[in-house]
């Protein structure tokens, strides 16, 4: 965490929430810090896709010795650092030295979302998956394997099912840790992408879906109840949605696709509700919410991308379907700028 967001933010006393007539706001730093500023049972949908892990930093800066540090101090691989502790000693979400890190980095983040949330509130989560290899290649920004984008390279820690090759189950790692904590799992909504570009492997199939998970919050006792506009979602109501993936926009590789999280925004939150996505990039959920209504406040931890945030929240072309972004078919031409 760059010092200088750490002390802005302790001296910021609470998030003002948009009001009908101002539509959107953004805010710059981080999620885990913004979260705890904002007004109890105030939010009624949170809708967001953190950074994957071990595939990019978004041009922020890691210390590759956190573990190492986290070591000299007495603590041991398998039990991760508080993410206080792991961002002040330079760690980047997203970055962790292990999955097992990641996870509960997400976990403790999402968690500090739950006395925003409304107790009838939404949590939607998209999430995809990353296979171990011990040295493994990092971008700055765009997609793994594509493209000339900046990376790097770092040594990740083998044993138990970090293995060369496996597919690492972090989606479903952290849906059972977020289940561990209270939350109730509704869907683990399969986002298929058919026009995923090949891949160089000779001996897998080419990882073509993302989860986008639902969670409500679990009730003192009986069963949960919480907001859900049947009638605003995909024909067929099938947890599996087929939604190309498109090239990114204002230089963010992981623009989400507008298809994808539209029928959740109508359909998990109410006309003039609160949405918000705590790591907002550039802002394509605010926009959409806005466009159909809604409130919406976004967190961004860089700069560039909370102010592109900021200008596309109130963008009607912004919030709207890209050409490229049409439903998947067969056969489709794969865009060389993906996620
Ligand atoms: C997968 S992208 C989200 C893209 C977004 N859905 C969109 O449509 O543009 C994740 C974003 O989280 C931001 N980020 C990373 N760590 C963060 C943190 N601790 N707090 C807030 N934002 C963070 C990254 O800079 C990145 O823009």
């Amino acid at each position: 965490m760059i010092d200088y967001l750490r002390q802005a933010m302790e001296d910021t006393p609470g998030i003002t929430l948009p009001l009908p007539d101002g539509a959107a706001e953004v805010h710059e730093g981080d999620a885990y810090d913004l979260l705890d500023k904002l007004p109890g049972n105030s939010v009624d949908l949170i809708i967001t896709s953190p950074p994957y892990w071990g595939l990019r930093t978004y041009g922020l800066s890691h210390n590759e010795d956190v573990l190492h540090e986290w070591e000299a101090e007495g603590g041991s691989k398998e039990e991760p650092p508080p993410y206080d502790w792991y961002r002040l000693h330079g760690g980047c979400l997203g970055m962790e030295p292990l999955p097992e890190w990641y996870v509960s980095n997400l976990v403790e983040i999402f968690q500090r979302s739950a006395s925003a949330l409304k107790q009838g509130g939404s949590l939607w989560v998209n999430i995809g998956d990353t296979y171990f290899a011990r040295w493994s290649s990092i971008r700055f920004d765009g997609r793994q394997g594509l493209g000339d984008n900046p990376r790097m390279r770092r040594k990740t820690p083998m044993g138990g099912f970090r293995q060369e090759k496996q597919l690492l189950m972090i989606p479903a790692r952290f849906a059972i840790a977020m289940q561990d904590k209270r939350w109730i799992l509704r869907n683990d909504l399969i986002w298929e992408k058919r026009n995923v570009p090949p891949r160089p492997e000779k001996d897998r199939l080419r990882l073509a879906h993302e989860h986008f998970y639902h969670f409500v919050k679990r009730p003192k006792e009986g069963r949960p109840k919480y907001y859900y506009d049947m009638s605003a979602v995909e024909d067929g109501a099938r947890d599996v949605v087929n939604v190309n993936v498109s090239a990114g926009s204002d230089g963010h590789s992981a623009t989400f696709p507008v298809k994808l999280i539209e029928p959740r925004i109508l359909s998990s939150s109410p006309p003039n509700g609160l949405v918000l996505d705590p790591f907002c990039g550039t802002g394509r959920a605010l926009a959409v919410a806005v466009k159909n209504g809604r409130r919406a406040v976004g967190f961004e931890i860089t700069s560039n991308f909370s102010s592109s945030a900021r200008m596309n929240a109130t963008n009607l072309r912004f919030a709207s379907e890209a050409s490229d972004e049409s439903t998947g078919s067969e056969g489709v031409q794969p865009q060389t700028h993906l996620f």
